[in-house]
């Protein structure tokens, strides 16, 4: 199938004009035998490149490009199909933006187009030619160093050591897993992940239960989480938990349990957050709200985690704003490497920004994913990156520090 692949990255110090030339050249014959078409366009410091052509080569060509060091923060843009090729010849051809005035330079890379249609009306590609040319998205390309610039290393003056702690209970257990602002060294709060006692996953478990044994298992299992908290010397810590929005609307003395326990174990309602997750939501959003009311008035906080993720998407933020939200993994994976989620993550930020919503990326396991998102804004983290969950404790939390041999 006739592919395309549009993709944006910086040129490392040191590569002259002569060498990107002499690239080109050996590109030329490559993109040739293999069917493909590559317009590449550099402005001195960012190269722009579209790979036309059949499906196979165009991916196997942009794998190695994407592993050449020439270039670095490679980021797809587009990867999409199209019925005939835009640019009909093959082999590779190299625009410099220096030597051209914009409008020039767009009108040479049209003049090249041989499909009858595809350049003439709204297409995507083009587009993306475009603004590359003006340079009007050039506020949102974070240029992130190479992951090894930074170490991740334990600190011993953190406020919360590892430690583990045992409460009796033989139907649920909890692992604990830090959400950090990893610049300045805080512990933002920590979230209690339900695990079931007998191994099984706490799916598992929440499948084996009817009706609504269900929600009042969902609520039982969060004096537990209260009291490990209490055990581990949680203190004034922030704590998140977990909560099924329908264990809210069924149960109507769930918020009158869910203070008593807090209040069992020493903590207080100011310091708890309960997530919910996106999709749920919204199948029953007035009755929830009206519960969340109920939780609010006593001072608890409120997020919706797997942001992103479900069906309901920005739309469940015009029926109810939370505090929080908690950005999905699926689209913190590889941020850095893909123009869409970055895109979407941007979006989401001005969104929040805008409701003063606090934002938290979770599932964060790469540096690069991390420093991406530093950079478009984000503050609070939770992943393996900088700390695994610690079954009934607190795990080994790893900041992040300069490499000084970098
Ligand atoms: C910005 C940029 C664009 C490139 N475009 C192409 C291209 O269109 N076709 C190609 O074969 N190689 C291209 N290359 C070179 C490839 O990255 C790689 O060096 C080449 O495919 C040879 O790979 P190999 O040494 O692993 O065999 C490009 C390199 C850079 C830095």
């Amino acid at each position: 199938m006739l592919t395309t692949i549009l993709y944006r990255s910086h040129i490392c110090e040191g590569i002259t004009v002569q060498a990107v030339e002499e690239m080109v050249a050996s590109a030329n014959g490559k993109n040739s035998h293999a069917n493909v078409t590559g317009i590449l366009l550099y402005n001195g410091t960012h190269f722009f490149q579209l790979l036309e052509g059949p499906e196979e080569n165009v991916k196997e060509i942009y794998h190695h490009i994407c592993k050449d060091s020439r270039h670095y923060n490679i980021v797809e843009l587009l990867c999409d199909y199209a019925p005939a090729r835009r640019f009909g010849k093959t082999g590779m051809e190299l625009f410099d933006l220096r030597e051209y005035v914009h409008e020039d330079v767009l009108q040479r890379v049209l003049d090249k187009g041989t499909s009858r249609y595809q350049l003439k009306y709204d297409d995507r590609a083009l587009q993306f030619f475009r603004t590359f040319v003006e340079s009007t998205e050039k506020e949102n390309y974070f240029e992130i160093p190479l992951a090894d610039s930074w170490e991740f290393v334990a600190d011993d003056e953190v406020q919360l050591l590892p430690r583990q702690a045992e409460v009796e209970d033989d139907e649920f257990s909890f692992a604990f897993q830090p959400i950090i602002d990893p610049l300045s060294r805080e512990i933002v709060a920590l979230e209690a992940l339900l695990r079931a006692r007998d191994g099984k996953s706490p799916a598992d478990y929440f499948a084996s239960l009817q009706g609504d044994a269900l929600y009042e298992a969902d609520l039982r299992s969060k004096r537990t989480a209260f009291a490990l908290a209490a055990e581990l010397g949680l203190k004034d810590h922030p704590l998140s938990i977990n909560l099924l929005p329908l264990t809210l609307v069924k149960i109507p003395d769930a918020v009158p349990y869910l203070l008593q326990e807090i209040k069992r174990f020493g903590l207080i309602p100011d310091q708890i957050t309960i997530e919910f997750t996106e999709s749920d939501v919204m199948s029953r959003i007035a009755d929830f709200n009206r519960a969340v009311r109920a939780l609010k008035a006593e001072g608890l906080r409120v997020a919706i985690e797997h942001f992103g993720s479900g069906f309901a998407g920005l739309l469940l933020l015009s029926e109810f704003q939370p505090d929080k939200i908690k950005i999905n993994r699926s689209l913190i994976q590889d941020v850095h490497k893909s123009g869409p989620r970055q895109a979407i993550i941007q979006g989401i930020i001005k969104c929040c920004t805008s409701l003063e919503i606090s934002v938290t990326a979770v599932g964060v396991e790469k540096a690069e994913e991390w420093m991406w998102l530093e950079s478009a804004g984000i503050s609070a983290f939770q992943g393996n990156l900088f700390a695994s969950p610690a079954l009934q404790g607190i795990p080994l939390i790893l900041w992040p520090e300069k490499n000084t041999n970098y």
